[in-house]
């Protein structure tokens, strides 16, 4: 392992690269990154950083895409090009226009986990830490498509009183924390608050104390005096919870709840992406002009 990082450490350099990884990476991953953060810091970090010419993306295809739009000078390479995300494949480009046709002078509302493509035809990009902030910016009485999350976007409905017409694509992994997970752990942990995603169900959102992106859930367990927390969301983030809050306790709310696509990303894969310069992650000209509007609006709301 020690001679796998510190090769990592030298092509680093050699590539003037640097690595970023979601907070739902392997610990491995995120302990070599440069920086862990959610779907919005990620994006930020990414077109920030002028001083590196290859970014290394750990984490699924639809974030490295995102980079790739916002960094065309920039060489991104995802360790695996198999880690895909299941909610980002379930609308198509014909669906959207379909459902723009179905639903004319309406305003696009485009979740993040969603492809280039789908964001090509979108007026808006959102990430779950920027959802609710986004379509308030949206004038009252324009009617909104929010695509392809229903989850978030029937949490986004609740907290803006907006009408919208949601697609139903969701998470197969926040799917799979059921509210009886909670309710079991709240008995196990009756003092414990609930933090929760909001791809999250909406019965699970509603035994919750906090709803939050995942670096929403880590700001609001490090601010908040209590010490034990019951977390709903991917099982990748308890890695940064433990290390940052030492003194602190962490249920996860489903054990079930484990991205199979986030981790496909490991150590070796990383140093063979920089050995190789493989594999490459672009997005064609056509598609990337039209998508970074929709992305470029959410970054200046935000
Ligand atoms: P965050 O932006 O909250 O990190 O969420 C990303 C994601 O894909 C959740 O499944």
């Amino acid at each position: 392992m020690t001679s796998i990082i510190t090769r990592i450490q030298e092509l680093k350099k050699e590539r003037e690269a640097i690595i970023l990884a979601h907070n739902y990476q392997i610990p491995e991953v995120q302990d070599i990154a440069d920086y862990v953060g959610d779907s919005l810091g990620l994006a930020q970090t990414a077109f920030s950083r002028t001083d590196t010419k290859v970014i290394v993306f750990c984490g699924v295809h639809f974030m490295a895409e995102t980079t790739a739009i916002l960094c065309p000078g920039k060489v991104v390479l995802m360790p695996d090009i198999h880690a895909g995300c299941p909610l980002a494949n379930m609308i198509t480009p014909r669906e959207l226009k379909e459902l723009k046709k179905q639903y004319p002078d309406t305003v696009v509302v485009t979740y993040i986990n969603s492809s280039a493509a789908i964001k090509a035809q979108s007026d808006y990009c959102c990430t779950s830490s920027n959802a609710v902030k986004v379509v308030k910016t949206i004038p009252e009485g324009k009617r909104i498509i929010f695509i392809p999350d229903q989850h978030l976007g029937d949490y986004v409905r609740s907290q803006t009183g907006r009408e919208m017409i949601l697609w139903r694509g969701y998470c197969p992994t926040h799917r799979r924390i059921r509210p009886e997970n909670i309710q079991q752990k709240k008995k196990l942990y009756p003092k414990a608050k609930v933090v929760v995603h909001p791809e999250c169900t909406s019965s699970v959102i509603a035994l919750s104390d906090k709803v939050a992106s995942t670096c929403g859930i880590l700001k609001y367990c490090q601010d908040y005096q209590d010490k034990e927390f019951i977390i709903g969301t991917e099982i990748g983030i308890l890695h940064r919870l433990k290390k940052e809050n030492p003194d602190k306790t962490f249920i996860a709310a489903g054990d079930l709840a484990d991205c199979p696509n986030m981790k496909l990303n490991t150590l070796e894969k990383i140093m063979w992406a920089l050995e190789d310069m493989e594999s490459r992650v672009s997005v064609p000209d056509d598609i990337a002009s039209l998508a970074i509007r929709s992305i470029q609006r959410m970054l200046s709301i935000t």
